[in-house]
């Protein structure tokens, strides 16, 4: 028996438990966010930045998306586990994003999918979940415009918040069981936060969110190219790394490395 989390507790958390959720792209990061319990794990496409070294999540694929989620699969976690759709894999038709949310589906068994963006994806959203596939919505700041939208940019501010709002309603009309709201000022995340039914999960939208979410390299402190203001970094991972290949380095190359307890006799042991 599968005792992974489902879509109807996820959603049952609204004002009631607060959603942990971080992105993973690996099995043994699966495994250690398992151990810690966080409720959702986001395979995203900020993998192109943060494993992969592209400069924005554009140039990810499907295969790519779905090698690591299977990854993170192999790790059986509790956790929820999301399929973040790549740029190119569902705008450009309704029935291309139905066939690659399948792929998705089928190849990994994650749990459900995410996709970018407001009203242009309402089709492709009744689609999916008529199928029964979740979706995940994403408003705000949404990386895979980072061309139309000149950067990334704090969104929602001023009058541009109400266009937000509904946005958000739209999709949740649409079917969404969650919404990420991305880099908009913390209070607009509280108002739709207030007026959705279905839990938001913020990413530089305030405290008043159901639940948070950061990428995993960015809050270790593995990543440096960008470093939003809403990250904050959990741990410095990166120097433990430096610090521990900069000794093995030395150890090789004075010879203490490897010692006799890592070494072979001729006898056992
Ligand atoms: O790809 C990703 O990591 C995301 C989060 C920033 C929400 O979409």
């Amino acid at each position: 028996m599968d005792s992974r989390r489902t879509v109807r507790e996820i959603r049952g958390c609204k004002g009631k438990k607060k959603l942990v959720v971080l992105t993973c792209y690996d099995y043994p990061m699966a495994r250690i966010l398992d151990r810690c319990e966080i409720d959702i794990i986001l395979v995203g496409d900020s993998l192109g930045n943060v494993v992969l070294g592209y400069g924005s999540t554009l140039p990810v694929t499907m295969d790519d998306m779905i090698h690591h989620a299977r990854a993170v699969m192999r790790a059986r976690p509790r956790a929820f586990v999301v399929f973040d759709l790549p740029f190119g894999s569902f705008q450009s038709s309704v029935e291309a994003a139905v066939e690659n949310a399948i792929r998705a589906i089928k190849e990994t068994s994650a749990d459900a999918v995410k996709l970018e963006g407001g009203k242009r994806n309402h089709e492709t959203i009744r689609r999916l979940v008529e199928m029964g596939i979740p979706v995940m919505g994403h408003v705000g700041l949404t990386p895979q415009s980072v061309l139309g939208m000149s950067g990334y940019h704090v969104q929602g501010r001023g009058a541009a918040g109400e266009a937000l709002l509904e946005e958000a309603k739209g999709l949740e009309a649409a079917g969404c069981f969650a919404i990420v709201l991305e880099s908009i000022p913390a209070s607009l995340g509280g108002r739709v936060t207030r007026e959705l039914a279905i839990p938001t999960i913020g990413i530089g939208a305030g405290p008043e969110c159901d639940g948070q979410v950061l990428v995993l390299h960015d809050m270790l402190g593995l990543y440096d190219d960008l470093r939003p203001k809403f990250v904050k970094r959990f741990a410095e991972i990166g120097e433990s790394v430096e610090a521990a290949v900069r000794a093995y380095k030395n150890e090789v190359e004075d010879g203490s490395f490897p010692g006799k307890e890592h070494s072979f006799g001729e006898g056992r042991g």
